[in-house]
């Protein structure tokens, strides 16, 4: 029998912040432990406005100790050859880098992806995608002419819990779906935040929306978007929205955002909702109606562990109450590794563009976010993007 070696992928990392920590992190855990042979991560490079910042991060990666799951990669040695640099433009000309994954705020996004594939490098950016959608658009645009790959950064589309619950949908026992809500909320004590911080300083994107609001959308998007009964899958119709705004010591974002869409061809409104000053519904963070059953998903909903069927009063007598526990086991890492796996596969394959994370996809959300802050009167509502620049 023939063993075919792993495609193996090699990482730029730009920034060194908390979630290009926790990604870095699970590029090494052993891709063995969730099931995975075919593909292979390595870091190349780590990028950095200041390249003490880079050596410190690989630093510290590599004095994790052995009780750390990563740790095992840095046994194999794979940060052995990992260059630190100190400016992001590097990691982007660096001939031993395949893709760089984007962790910067919001608002840097668009130059950052848009450096990047300049460089003719593929590109993982984190989420919100972009500030706004001409900004996505350009990125798009160049991708498609390079024949780059170009994904956001979504990773609830990859965990298996997803899958599960767009299973039961696919299976039909719910019956058509009438009526949704999502909500990410988290009491981020903002108050007590620097003026600096990205939630509260409109440079950087701050305010809830653009930091928390892809998580409701990502519901609305896998449960009613994908629902196997929206055939012609149509964007769905924005109808409305709604921002408190924060404005506490001189600042003016977002500290709670709703907004109601209309999936039309199947007669089912959405109301999303991000709150940055309240804890989330710990109970239904999402909650489908359908026909025959409720489909309540418990917080949280970046990352849920559980699910739960309600059958309505009356209903059909083949829809049973029912929990489903999926979660991402601690022992295999923060869950960030399935994106990178689906970056890798796809890479490997030739493709632009995920089937899982379509651009497509990711546009529609992105005008949500603009028509919601457009309708709000924080300072983000007439900032301009770097499209173009
Ligand atoms: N997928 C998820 O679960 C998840 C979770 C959290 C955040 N995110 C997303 O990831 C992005 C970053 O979030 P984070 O929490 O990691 O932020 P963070 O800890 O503040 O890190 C952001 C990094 O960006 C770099 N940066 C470049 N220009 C900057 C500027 N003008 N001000 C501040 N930092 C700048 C800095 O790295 P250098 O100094 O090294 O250049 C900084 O460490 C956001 O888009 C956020 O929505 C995703």
């Amino acid at each position: 029998m023939t063993v075919t070696a792993p495609f193996t992928i090699r990482w730029g990392i730009i920034s060194t912040g908390q979630i290009a920590t926790d990604f870095t992190q699970d590029l090494l855990v052993d891709p063995s432990l969730r099931g995975v042979s075919d593909v292979k991560h390595v870091v190349a490079a780590v990028g950095s406005r200041s390249v003490e910042s880079a050596t410190r991060f690989i630093t510290k990666l590599k004095g994790a100790p052995t009780t750390d799951l990563w740790s095992w990669g840095v046994q194999q040695g794979m940060l052995d050859e990992t260059k630190a640099l100190g400016s992001y433009q590097e990691v982007y000309n660096d001939s031993n880098v395949d893709i760089i994954y984007i962790g910067t705020p919001v608002t840097h996004h668009h130059k950052d992806a848009k450096a990047a594939l300049l460089a003719g490098k593929h590109v993982l950016c984190e989420k919100a995608f972009t500030f706004d959608v001409a900004e996505l658009d350009e990125l798009i645009a160049i991708a498609k002419e390079k024949n780059l790959f170009l994904m956001e950064a979504v990773w609830t589309r990859f965990h298996p819990i997803s899958y599960a619950i767009q299973d039961v949908l696919k299976s039909g026992v719910l019956g058509a779906p009438k009526r949704m809500q999502a909500d990410f909320s988290i009491d981020f004590k903002v108050d007590n935040r620097p003026l600096s911080d990205r939630f509260l300083d409109a440079k950087l994107g701050g305010g809830g929306l653009l930091d928390m609001g892809p998580y409701p959308s990502v519901w609305a998007m896998l449960l009613l978007h994908q629902h196997p009964l929206n055939t012609k899958r149509v964007p769905p119709a924005f109808v409305n929205s709604y921002q408190r705004k924060y404005t506490k010591r001189g600042t003016n974002v977002d500290a709670r955002s709703r907004w109601l869409l209309d999936f039309e061809e199947l007669g089912c409104e959405a109301q999303l909702m991000t709150d940055m000053t309240c804890h989330g519904y710990k109970q239904g963070a999402v909650l489908l109606q359908c026909e025959n059953a409720d489909l309540v998903i418990d917080y949280q909903p970046q990352k849920p562990d559980t699910f739960r069927i309600i059958p309505n009063d009356g209903s059909d007598a083949t829809v049973k109450a029912s929990t489903h526990h999926v979660p991402i086991p601690a022992e295999l890492g923060h869950g960030l590794h399935f994106e990178a796996d689906e970056v890798a596969r796809c890479i490997r394959d030739g493709k632009i563009e995920s089937e899982r994370m379509p651009l497509s996809e990711s546009r529609i959300v992105q005008s949500w976010f603009d028509d919601v802050r457009k309708n709000g009167t924080t300072d983000l509502k007439d900032m301009k993007g770097t499209a173009g620049l």
